[in-house]
C-alpha cells in the first residue's frame, strides 16, 4: 500500500476501509487489518487497535537485533530438546506470511522441552518470514545483517494451558526457535515439503495438506543458541515468548526464494500484491539481556562479558 502524496490521510483510510468492505469476499473489520507497509504497517499497529497497545508501548518487544559483543554467557542454560517424531498439518497462505500448522487434537504431539525453558512446550505452527529480495526478509538480525528468511517454530505452554490461544497472552505461554535462512545451493529436506507445496497456497485462504512432517529435521546441527524473553511479532504483540535463536543458519535455494516470491497476499479475485516483505523490523532491547549456551571465554576469545565472571559467591561449609 503507497500513499499518494495529493491524497488527504482520511481519504485514504476510507478508501482502504471501502474496498474492505466491498471487495473482499469475507469482509473483515478495519480492527482487523493490519499489514507489513504503509498505514497499516508496523509503525502504526499499536494504533490500530487498542487490544494491540503492546504492539506500541511494549517495551519487551521482538523482533530484535542481536549484538555479539552484548551476549551473556549463562552455563546453567541445557541443551534444548524437541521430538523426532513426524506429525501431520497443513500449509495455508494467511495473507501475512506461509504457516505450517499441526493438526487439532493430535494424537502424539512434539514437546519442545530444556534450553531455557522451565516448562514443556507443544508445538503448534511454524511461520516463514522472508524478503522480495535477498538482502533482507528476517525478523531477527545479526550484528544489523537481515537474512533472506526466518523460520519461526512455536510452542505453547503445555504444562499451564490447554491450546495455543490461550497461552499466547498468558504468563510463559509461548515459546519461538528461530532458525534464520541463508540461500545456499542445496535446501533444507525438510523446508523442501513446504516448498514443494507453494504453488496450491498461491492466495490467501488457499491450504494443503502435509501428511508427515519432522520438526526436528529443519534444525541447524548446533546445540548453541542465544535466548531472550520478547513477543509474538504481529498484532497484538503479545509479550509471553521465550525466543531462542539457533547459532547456525540453514540454506534455501535461489529457486525456492523465487517460489515463495511468487504467492499473492491477496485472493484469487483480488490479488493485491506479492507476498513477501512480511518481517517486524527490530524493536529496542531496553536493557534485556540476551543469553548464550556458547562459551566464548573458551574458545578463544578473552574479554567476552559472561554471567559468570562476576560471580564469587561461596557455599559456607560448616565443616
Ligand atoms: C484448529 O482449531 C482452530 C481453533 O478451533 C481452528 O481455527 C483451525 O482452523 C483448526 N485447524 C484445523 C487444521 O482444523
Ligand atoms: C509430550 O507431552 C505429552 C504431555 O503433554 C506426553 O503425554 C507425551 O508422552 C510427550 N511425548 C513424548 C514423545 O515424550
Ligand atoms: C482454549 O482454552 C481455553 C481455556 O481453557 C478455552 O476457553 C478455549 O475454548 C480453548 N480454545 C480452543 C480453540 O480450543
Amino acid at each position: 500500500m503507497t500513499m499518494s502524496p495529493h491524497c488527504p490521510f482520511h481519504v485514504i483510510i476510507w478508501g482502504v476501509f471501502l474496498c474492505i468492505l466491498t471487495k473482499e469476499s469475507q469482509p473483515v473489520s478495519w480492527e482487523e487489518w493490519w499489514t507489513y507497509d504503509g498505514i497499516s504497517g508496523p509503525g502504526f499497529w499499536g494504533l490500530i487497535n487498542p487490544e494491540w497497545s503492546l504492539c506500541h508501548k511494549g517495551r519487551r518487544q521482538s523482533p530484535v537485533n542481536l549484538e555479539p559483543e552484548r551476549l551473556l554467557f549463562d552455563r546453567n542454560l541445557q541443551l534444548l530438546h524437541i521430538d523426532k517424531h513426524g506429525i501431520r498439518g497443513s500449509l495455508s497462505n494467511t495473507g501475512h506470511g506461509v504457516v505450517f500448522s499441526v493438526d487439532n487434537g493430535t494424537q502424539h504431539p512434539v514437546n519442545i522441552s530444556g534450553g531455557p525453558l522451565s516448562y514443556r512446550y507443544q508445538f503448534c505452527e511454524i511461520h516463514l518470514h522472508y524478503g522480495l529480495n535477498d538482502q533482507r526478509g528476517s525478523e531477527h538480525t545479526v550484528d544489523n545483517y537481515a537474512f533472506p528468511a526466518e523460520i519461526q517454530i512455536f510452542g505453547f505452554n503445555s504444562e499451564l494451558y490447554n491450546n495455543y490461544s490461550d497461552a499466547l497472552h498468558r504468563p510463559q505461554g509461548t515459546v519461538a526457535i528461530s532458525l534464520l535462512l541463508q540461500v545456499g545451493d542445496l535446501s533444507n529436506p525438510e523446508l523442501r515439503k513446504f516448498t514443494d507445496k507453494l504453488n496450491d497456497v498461491k492466495y490467501r485462504g488457499e491450504m494443503t495438506e502435509i501428511p508427515r512432517f519432522v520438526v526436528r529435521e529443519l534444525l541447524p546441527d548446533t546445540k548453541y543458541y542465544m535466548t531472550y524473553e520478547g513477543s509474538i511479532t504481529m498484532p497484538a504483540c503479545h509479550e509471553t515468548t521465550t525466543w531462542i535463536i539457533l547459532n547456525k543458519p540453514i540454506y534455501i535455494t535461489k529457486q525456492q526464494l523465487i517460489a515463495l516470491r511468487n504467492l499473492m497476499q491477496g485472493d484469487r479475485k483480488r490479488s493485491i500484491a506479492p507476498l513477501g516483505n512480511n518481517y517486524r523490523p527490530p524493536q529496542l532491547l531496553h536493557h534485556r539481556p540476551v543469553r548464550t549456551n556458547i562459551d566464548i571465554n573458551t574458545q578463544g576469545t578473552k574479554n567476552c562479558p559472561t554471567m559468570h565472571r562476576d560471580i564469587s559467591y561461596k557455599a559456607h561449609t560448616w565443616e
